[in-house]
């Protein structure tokens, strides 16, 4: 018979884990019914696998001041957009998530990623991390990213659209032109294919 100890640090062994992916499927469905809808009906991509990365330097986009890998979390790992992006559905600016937002996972996970690291210690000294904006439209233009997000049922617009594939990039980059003549094409492209108008008036985006 093993002794007391070894069985306790076998346990250990086997429940450290198990914790591990247990608190990760807790916070992954912890924030809404509707995110967690969309988990349960989503494709799981088990065979995407997001490279290792040593060239950083030849990445398109912005350097950031923390290396978040969107193929990682979004592409490997299918977390949902808007897990993290949690407003794109009601604001005008989306926004990007929280230091503490990240904690939920990376007080586990990732033990060991200096990256990770990094980021408890942003956490730890109650800094903000100041993420580079990759997106940045001219101030005399109204975007309202809302409406874009929920016309996906009626116009099948999709984040991918107007983002790319952003999950298989390992640093974020500006995909489309963001010029007038893009968004204009898109509008009168969506009023041709379903046959419901979409405003090309002047004071719809410049007001
Ligand atoms: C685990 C959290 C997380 C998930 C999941 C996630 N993002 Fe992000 N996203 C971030 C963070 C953090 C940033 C800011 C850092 C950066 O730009 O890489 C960001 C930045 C962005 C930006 C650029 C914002 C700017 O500065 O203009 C876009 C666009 C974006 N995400 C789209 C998406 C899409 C589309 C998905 C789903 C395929 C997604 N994100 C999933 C956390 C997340
Ligand atoms: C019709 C095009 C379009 C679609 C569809 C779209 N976006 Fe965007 N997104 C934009 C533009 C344009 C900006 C820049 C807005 C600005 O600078 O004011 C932006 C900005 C963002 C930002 C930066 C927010 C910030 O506060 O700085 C994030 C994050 C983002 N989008 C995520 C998403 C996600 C996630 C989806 C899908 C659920 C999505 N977008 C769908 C065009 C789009
Ligand atoms: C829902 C859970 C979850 C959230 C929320 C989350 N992450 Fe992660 N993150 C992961 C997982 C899983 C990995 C892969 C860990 C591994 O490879 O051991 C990871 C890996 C990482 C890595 C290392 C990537 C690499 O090079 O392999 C960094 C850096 C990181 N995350 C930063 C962030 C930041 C910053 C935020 C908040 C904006 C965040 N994460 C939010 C689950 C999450
Ligand atoms: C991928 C397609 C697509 C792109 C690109 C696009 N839009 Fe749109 N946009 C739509 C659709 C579809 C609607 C109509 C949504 C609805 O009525 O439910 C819309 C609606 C709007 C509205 C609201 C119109 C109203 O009648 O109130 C504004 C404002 C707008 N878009 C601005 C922009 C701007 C500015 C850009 C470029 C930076 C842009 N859009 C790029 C598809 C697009
Ligand atoms: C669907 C949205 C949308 C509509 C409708 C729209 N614009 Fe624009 N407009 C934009 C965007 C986006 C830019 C910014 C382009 C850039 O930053 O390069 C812009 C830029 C401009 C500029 C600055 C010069 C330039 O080309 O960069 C002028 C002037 C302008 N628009 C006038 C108009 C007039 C006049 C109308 C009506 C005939 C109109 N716009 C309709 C989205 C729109």
């Amino acid at each position: 018979m093993p002794k007391q100890g070894d069985v306790t640090r076998r346990l250990l062994w086997i429940a450290g884990p198990l914790a591990v992916v247990a608190a990760f499927a807790f916070v992954m469905t912890a924030p809404t019914s509707k995110a967690l809808a969309t988990q349960q009906t989503a494709a799981v991509d088990t065979a995407y696998e997001a490279p290792e990365i040593t060239d950083t330097a030849s990445l398109a986009g912005p350097r950031q001041p923390i290396f978040f890998r969107h193929d990682v979390h979004a592409g490997q790992y299918q977390i949902d957009c808007q897990y993290c992006h949690v407003n794109v559905e009601v604001s005008a600016k989306p926004g990007i998530p929280t230091v503490s937002s990240c904690l939920n996972c990376h007080l586990i996970v990732g033990t060991g990623i200096a990256e990770v690291d990094s980021v408890r210690a942003y956490e730890r000294d109650g800094r903000p991390i100041e993420w580079v904006e990759v997106h940045d439209l001219a101030q005399f233009v109204h975007f309202p990213h809302q409406v874009h997000v929920n016309a996906e049922e009626e116009f099948e617009v999709v984040c991918e659209d107007c983002h790319g594939q952003v999950d298989r990039m390992a640093q974020i980059y500006q995909f489309a032109p963001l010029k007038m003549g893009w968004c204009l094409d898109c509008h009168k492209q969506k009023s041709e294919e379903f046959g419901k108008p979409v405003s090309t008036d002047c004071s719809v985006c410049h007001y």
